[in-house]
């Protein structure tokens, strides 16, 4: 290659800093031969200089301070891998402000703050490349924003949180406790470095505001996404899916709904044989239907350090490739024109419809379940399936389980909170929304 190698200032030394330093090293006469020119990490930045990292550093400039990164006149291309909103937003707009290309894996920075970055980066002519923000190593955000481009997206559903999946697997296949399954998908580098944000369902939430961006061409909004965590989903629930014919899994669902754009992570029941209930442990599934192609899949790592430091050097390839285009002639960020993006409202949850799973604490005495069932009756809501369990005699109570047909999640709320009311049900009634996904 007759060309100087581009230069590369990587802001973070951690889990997808590191893996993306190796990936580049290792793959360098692949990666060039692709890019047409060599990829070089010159300098990077760190929290910590004196911490031990077991990381090869040689031939890169270290600093503390992530400011000498962006302002190194040699780096061509800002990487960044700090995380978060301050100081990475600060970070990536000071790197555009200054004509610099930006790689980019914080989902949170892109969800929250990507249409003032992208509208940054259209005046000053570069490119924000997010590949490593949404589910890990799958290429999805090129396989919707290019390879599906003919296509009018319908649906865009999966699992788009690595460490979720993994707790639930591991509750699942080893009967796990929930805390200790956490410690480890933090040890193997899959979570947040607050790892509420991926419990919480947030992470989730951030990247189909990602998804739903580039598949619908709507502003991203991520204070519109519907989000509840895995927190409380227990062994019991896993296991009466089971026996219903399901499993728990968290989903990202943005779907077109004509009227409006549905938009919400949750646990969800899905039937045991669809191909994301067989989605296990780390590994990310992404549905995509489209009018044309109909449904496709996308599977592979959803985190960790290198199928995430795999995204990042593909979106490096990528700006080299087309650093020399017209920008006018480069892949609009959000995959349409920016003057061309719809105004289409995302519908409140209220009004989305859902089959439900239902687990009440029921006291041990006739008429109970009658009177449950009235009250499903009395707002449309048709059962499917209801297990009764044996009666815990020190407890008094029996946990029973429904399963009801699609419904408006305004009248399943008023159900809920009718049955509530009731003198035979104990507690609250827990609800997982249910998805066949067809
Ligand atoms: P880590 O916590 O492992 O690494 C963060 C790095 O940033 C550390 O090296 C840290 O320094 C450095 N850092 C933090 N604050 C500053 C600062 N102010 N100035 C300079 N350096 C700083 O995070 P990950 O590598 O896991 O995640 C990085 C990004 O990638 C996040 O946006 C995350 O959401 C995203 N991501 C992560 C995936 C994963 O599997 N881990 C997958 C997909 C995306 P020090 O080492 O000194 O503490
Ligand atoms: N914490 C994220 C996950 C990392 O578990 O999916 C990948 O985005």
């Amino acid at each position: 290659m007759s060309l100087q190698p581009i230069k590369i200032g990587l802001l973070g030394l951690g889990t997808v800093g590191g893996g993306t330093i190796n990936l580049l090293r290792r793959n360098a006469e692949e990666i060039a031969r692709r890019a047409g020119r060599g990829i070089v990490v010159i300098s990077a930045a760190a929290r910590d200089l004196d911490k031990t990292r077991t990381l090869s550093l040689e031939g890169i400039r270290l600093t503390g301070n992530a400011q000498d990164v962006v302002a190194d006149p040699e780096v061509e291309i800002v990487c960044e891998l700090i995380g978060g909103i301050e100081p990475a937003r600060a970070l990536v707009l000071a790197a555009i402000e200054r004509g610099k290309h930006v790689v980019t894996a914080n989902k949170a920075l892109i969800a929250l703050h990507g249409n003032e970055i992208f509208a940054a980066a259209q005046r000053k002519g570069v490119m924000v490349a997010f590949e490593a923000a949404v589910a890990g190593g799958i290429p999805i955000i090129k396989a919707i924003r290019e390879g599906l481009s003919g296509n009018r997206i319908q649906t865009v559903a999966g699992i788009i949180n690595g460490t979720c999946n993994y707790i639930l697997t591991e509750m699942r296949e080893r009967g796990a406790d929930f805390q200790t399954v956490l410690a480890e998908a933090q040890r193997l580098g899959y979570a947040e470095a607050d790892p509420s944000v991926d419990i919480d369902g947030v992470d989730a939430a951030h990247k189909l505001t990602i998804l739903a961006s580039i598949a619908f061409g709507i502003p991203l909004q991520f204070d519109k996404v519907y989000t509840e965590g895995i927190g409380r989903i227990g062994a019991m629930d896993i296991a009466y899916a089971d026996e219903l014919g399901y499993r728990i899994k968290s989903l990202g669902i943005a779907r077109h709904a004509g009227d409006g754009i549905e938009l919400r992570v949750h646990p969800t029941l899905i039937p045991k044989r669809h191909p994301i209930a067989g989605v296990e442990g780390v590994m990310n599934a992404v549905l995509v239907v489209g009018d044309a192609v109909g449904p496709t899949m996308f599977y592979g790592r959803g985190a960790g350090a290198e199928p995430t430091a795999s995204a990042v050097v593909s979106d490096l390839v990528d700006v080299v490739r087309a650093m020399t285009s017209d920008p006018e002639n480069r892949v609009p960020h959000l995959a349409f024109q920016p003057n061309a993006m719809s105004d289409i409202t995302v519908k409140p949850m209220e009004s989305v419809q859902t089959a439900y799973y239902l687990r009440m604490n029921a006291v041990d005495k006739p008429g109970v379940l009658a009177n449950v069932t009235a009250i499903l009756g009395k707002l449309g809501i048709s059962i499917e399936a209801i297990i009764q369990k044996v009666p815990d005699p020190a407890a008094n109570v029996v946990p029973v389980i429904f399963l009801t047909q699609r419904v408006q999640e305004r009248n399943m709320n008023e159900a809920i909170h009718a049955i509530e009311a009731l003198d035979s049900i104990s507690g609250s009634v827990f609800r997982v929304r249910v998805e066949m996904l067809e």
